[in-house]
């Protein structure tokens, strides 16, 4: 037992103690560099515990060994990626998103499917949860039962570090989740656990009765109260154990060094199959302290660090995206090159909803104006919609700027979006209404929010604009696999028990094959949504300006047009882009352009457009114009 001294004095002891950091100078100098960060971050985490510089020297062995065992192609990747730390930012960047089963079968039919993502020009494919889980309801993956075994509906291990492989060769990073805040009930450790086994009596939050759970819940939120009230549910023999999600998803005590240890083997071990992002699920709610809300606290950031400092040791070209659906003050404080290097940007994603239901732009242009900035090497992924619902994640205080109060806007937008709202074009379907808080969220898939399902005539634009925006505002456009054929809600869930408590389901359709074989059909919904996105997909590959995160906000002093530029590198212009939110021809006057040449290019269309006598931007429609200055 022994605890921690000096960064430098501790850098000796333990490299006494794993002697491949003396053999191996790569090793050695990524150790020298990490140590640090590693060794500060423990010191906070840990530093009360008797044991903690074993667990540090362990975590450090852990990483040693885990970059000995590294294979020699991803080690290639590794040196390629510290050339181009910048890959990600890149304009040729596209994501895309399925579930295995639903869109491909299994993992060989995903790998059949490896033409279609190259023709569609992916650059990155995040693969939905995939390991062991329990059956029935698993909360679609997210309740793991072993991070080292594929479900075997799917596949094996091997086939995915397969498949990973396969998908470098096409030019495309595979991204799965890295589910560490909790565990299925079926997990190794959770049976242990609750088993009262050494060493894994403290892996989890377990309490003998109610005192404890009244406590932290006078303060925490329900996240899934159609599930069970407040964050801890019952066991069988009388207990109560911390579950923030569902009541088979158990949160991992990571005030137990043990457990950080755990999760990092489990992190190193899927960043040897070959997965080049890591998609950090529910980071928020990792680090609990009574009389908090339990979300985002100061030692969330500090398990991130931790965690990452690991990777720069043993699989540095691996990076964290940031799954923190929160408001946007927290979002962002997780994004940085030493904690997350790419976030979901979910105040853009409904924001783009929320313009379109209310036809006015002006909280989406306030969130470019003020929320968009980033630090240096790091970047949004931006979305138009998930596998999840759609939260109305914006800053009540935002909204107050433009006399808007909060509660009262997202009741609007759930009604609007769930169609009980007259004359709204959406199909969706409320996800966990909570009458005690007046709560909820909306599930759907992009087609059907934005009205194509009902028919309505702005329907396809929208999903173009809607597009049109998460591919324009940089960093890593993530598309919906299906959607870019206008795949419609899957009500099929409905008649599934294991699923028709969870509404999200309708946004999680099977892969639509009719969509996809009328694909160059224009004659359909999917082919004319199909050739419009492939065109913006081409477009923004080929443009430059799209690159990176700066982005310089645009008036059109029109409460309908979002306008913002995307500055060119060399400083000769920028891409202007124009979108209206609205169901109407809007003009923009000639004024409004006259700091730009009065000669512009479209670069969707491909001609030349004059800015001298102002411009009109159609319904919905959507401008990337290349302009100078004046
Ligand atoms: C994330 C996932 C969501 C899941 C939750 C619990 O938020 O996106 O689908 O329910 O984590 O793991
Ligand atoms: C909550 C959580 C978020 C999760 C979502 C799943 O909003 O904050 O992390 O994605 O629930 O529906």
């Amino acid at each position: 037992m022994s605890s921690l001294g000096d960064a430098a004095s501790d850098l000796e002891r333990v490299a006494d103690r794993v002697p491949a950091i003396a053999r191996d100078d790569l090793l050695r100098a990524r150790v020298r560099a990490a140590f640090p960060t590693l060794h500060a971050r423990f010191a906070r985490l840990y530093g009360d515990h008797p044991d903690a510089f074993e667990h540090l020297t362990a975590v450090v062995e852990l990483a040693a060994t885990s970059w000995g065992e590294r294979p020699q192609p991803l080690r290639d990747l590794d040196a390629r990626r510290e050339a181009d730390p910048d890959w990600y930012a890149s304009e040729r960047m596209l994501g895309g998103v399925c579930y295995v089963d639903r869109y491909a079968g299994t993992l060989t039919g995903l790998r059949e499917r490896i033409p279609y993502l190259s023709e569609l020009g992916l650059t990155y494919l995040h693969l939905m949860p995939l390991f062991e889980c329990p059956e029935g309801n698993s909360d679609g993956g997210y309740a793991v039962s072993s991070y080292r075994r594929v479900d075997p509906t799917l596949g094996t291990m091997a086939e995915l570090a397969d498949l990973a492989a396969e998908l470098r060769g096409a030019g495309i990073s595979l991204v799965v989740d890295f589910i560490f805040n909790h565990t299925s009930n079926e997990h190794e450790w959770a049976r242990k656990a609750v088993a009262g086994e050494p060493g894994y009596e403290d892996f989890y939050l377990i309490f003998p009765d109610r005192t404890m759970p009244d406590a932290y819940e006078r303060t925490t939120r329900e996240i899934f109260p159609d599930d069970h009230a407040g964050s801890f549910v019952q066991l069988p023999d009388g207990r109560w154990i911390w579950a923030t999600f569902h009541h088979f998803q158990w949160d991992l005590n990571y005030a137990n060094p043990a457990v950080f240890a755990a999760m990092a083997g489990e992190m190193l071990f899927l960043a040897n199959q070959g997965v080049e992002v890591l998609r950090m699920d529910a980071v928020a709610f990792i680090w609990k302290r009574l009389g908090t809300a339990c979300e985002s606290l100061p030692e969330a950031h500090l398990l991130l660090q931790a965690f990452n400092a690991l990777l720069r040791i043993a699989a540095p070209s691996v990076i964290f995206k940031s799954e923190a659906i929160v408001h946007p003050d927290e979002v962002i404080e997780y994004i940085s090159p030493g904690e997350c290097q790419i976030s979901y940007n979910p105040l853009q994603m409904a924001l783009t909803w929320e313009a379109l239901a209310t036809r006015d732009g002006r909280m989406l242009q306030q969130a470019l104006d003020r929320r968009h900035a980033l630090p240096d090497g790091t970047a949004w992924v931006n979305y138009v919609r998930s596998h999840d619902d759609i939260g109305w994640t914006f800053a009540d205080e935002d909204a107050a700027e433009f006399g808007i109060d909060g509660y009262a806007h997202r009741r609007f937008l759930n009604d609007f979006y769930v169609g009980r709202f007259p004359g709204s074009f959406a199909r969706g379907a409320a996800f966990q209404e909570n009458p005690r808080t007046g709560d909820a969220r909306v599930a759907g898939t992009t087609a059907s929010l934005a009205g194509i399902e009902l028919g309505d005539d702005g329907g396809e634009d929208r999903v173009v604009l809607a597009h049109a925006i998460a591919l324009s505002t940089g960093g890593i456009p993530l598309l919906y696999l299906g959607d870019e054929v206008a795949q419609l809600n899957d009500y099929s869930y409905r008649d599934d028990p294991a699923l028709s408590g969870d509404s999200r389901w309708a946004n999680r359709p099977w892969y639509p094959a009719d969509a996809y074989a009328s694909r160059f059909d224009e004659a359909t919904p999917a082919g004319r949504v199909f050739a419009r996105l492939s065109r913006l997909i081409d477009v923004r590959r080929r443009t430059p300006e799209f690159a990176g995160n700066e982005l310089v906000p645009f008036h059109a002093h029109r409460d309908e047009v979002v306008g913002f530029q995307r500055p060119a590198i060399d400083g000769s212009g920028a891409v202007l882009v124009l979108a209206n939110v609205g169901d109407h021809p809007v003009g923009i006057d000639a004024v409004t352009f006259s700091g730009l040449d009065p000669a512009a290019h479209d670069l969707v269309a491909d001609r030349e457009v004059g800015l001298a006598t102002g411009l009109e931007l159609s319904a919905h429609g959507v401008l990337w114009l290349r302009v100078r200055p004046a």
